[in-house]
């Protein structure tokens, strides 16, 4: 018996140490990605071939399109779990893809957890089909613009019986549209919690990309951001999620509540 005692604590005390370690790597290799300038360069030049490509339009979460880079669903996987939010807000449905994610990561977490939506144009059979899937249990949509007072003030209202707020903005990437939903939205989320800005990358692309489009490299989802955490110290820009990513649209976007 005391001999298995010793090989139980010894097995335990090895994988102890085995996962410090792995953690340990962790850090250093993220460490090596914020100084390796040659993986920085590499990877923006993927975001810049493949954003016009309109890369992010391929894939589907639980059948539904999503649009986002998979490496961005990932952070935010990563994020909910650390969080366990009972309520997600997001601006900017479309196909839907993003509020089935988070319905089903909260379904997997368990409890009551809603995922509010908002759009201003929510298409007839996107939320036809948003209403048939097996998370729509766990999804509110409301349509209007996100920075219209009165759907704000729904908003709240709905937020207002939740404790743990996840809010992501992904809707308009005009500056001054994001920097209203900030505002307006940065009440909602709680402390520990995260305000994601998706679109960041705006800044860092070539203005051609956005012709027909009122956002472009200095009117953009960072410029926003850098206005607004001038005047918020609520919140920092959790730099480790955009560093270790590389590929991401949301580059200095995952914004912690701290205060
Ligand atoms: C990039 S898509 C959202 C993608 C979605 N979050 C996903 O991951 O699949 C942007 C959406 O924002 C919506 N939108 C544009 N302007 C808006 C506004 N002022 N208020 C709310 N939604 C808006 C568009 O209708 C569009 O569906």
């Amino acid at each position: 018996m005391k001999q298995n005692g010793r090989v139980k604590h010894g097995k335990t005390a090895a994988t102890a140490n085995d996962t410090e370690a792995f953690k340990l790597e962790r850090i250093n290799n993220i460490k090596k990605i914020e100084k390796n300038r040659k993986i920085q360069s590499l990877a923006m030049r993927f975001m810049r071939e493949s954003i016009p490509m309109r890369y992010s339009y391929n894939f589907d979460w639980l059948g539904r399109p999503i649009i986002q880079y998979p490496q961005d669903v990932v952070a935010m996987q990563e994020i909910i779990w650390k969080v366990k939010p009972d309520l997600v807000i997001e601006t900017g449905i479309a196909r839907g893809g993003s509020l089935v994610f988070y319905a089903s990561m909260l379904e997997l977490i368990g409890g009551r957890g809603r995922v509010v939506g908002v759009d201003i144009d929510i298409r007839k059979h996107n939320k036809k089909e948003i209403e048939k899937h097996r998370m729509s249990k766990r999804i509110t949509m409301i349509e209007g613009s996100s920075t219209d007072e009165g759907i704000v003030r729904r908003v709240g209202k709905i937020a207002a019986g939740y404790n743990r707020v996840l809010v992501c903005l992904d809707s308009s990437h005009s500056r001054d549209h994001v920097l209203r939903e900030l505002k307006m939205y940065s009440p909602f989320v709680s402390r520990g919690s995260y305000l994601v800005v998706f679109d960041t990358i705006v800044k860092d692309l070539p203005k051609k990309f956005f012709r027909n489009r009122p956002w472009g490299p200095n009117n953009n989802p960072a410029s926003a951001v850098a206005i607004f955490l001038r005047d918020n110290k609520n919140f920092i820009v959790d730099r480790e999620v955009g560093t270790k990513l590389l590929i991401t649209v949301a580059p200095g976007g995952f914004l912690k509540r701290i205060l």
